[in-house]
């Protein structure tokens, strides 16, 4: 069975993503793993604390890498619409109101070469 970083690693690859954000990073584990296996032009990661990541990644070493330490619906005020390929909403405790909430706040923020907001949500819902 496919990890959530390989899934997510899997889906940029196929579809030539470049431009990526992950929402709830924690410890960066997923992030690492993007940061080596896909060739992104950006990478935002976005969690109200980076406390656990700076033991995993040496963020000053990738120049792709943006920080954004803030909730999600602040920080997608943060982001403009259509800029990003994919975002992974991976933040803990999302209920069904919670993934509404992220989903109504990031989906703005896809640039939907589908046309179709599975684009946003797929990989949330493959991992849980
Ligand atoms: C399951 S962990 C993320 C795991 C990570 N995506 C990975 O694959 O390794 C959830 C993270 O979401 C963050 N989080 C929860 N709600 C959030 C919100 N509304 N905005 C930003 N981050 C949030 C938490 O601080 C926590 O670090």
């Amino acid at each position: 069975m496919q990890t959530r970083y390989e899934i997510v690693a899997d889906l940029i690859n196929s579809n030539h993503y470049k431009k990526v954000a992950e929402i709830g990073v924690m410890d960066g584990t997923t992030s690492q793993y993007l940061l080596h296996h896909c060739d992104l032009e950006k990478l935002i990661l976005v969690d109200t604390t980076f406390s656990k990541l700076n033991n995993t990644i040496n963020t000053a070493n990738y120049k792709n890498l943006e920080l954004i330490e803030k909730d999600s619906l602040e920080a997608s005020r943060m982001v403009g619409d259509k800029t990003l390929d994919l975002v992974f909403i991976d933040g803990e405790g999302f209920d069904c109101r919670g993934v509404r909430r992220a989903v109504n706040e990031i989906f703005p923020k896809a640039n939907l070469i589908k046309d179709s907001i599975d684009d946003v949500i797929h990989v949330w819902y493959v991992y849980i």
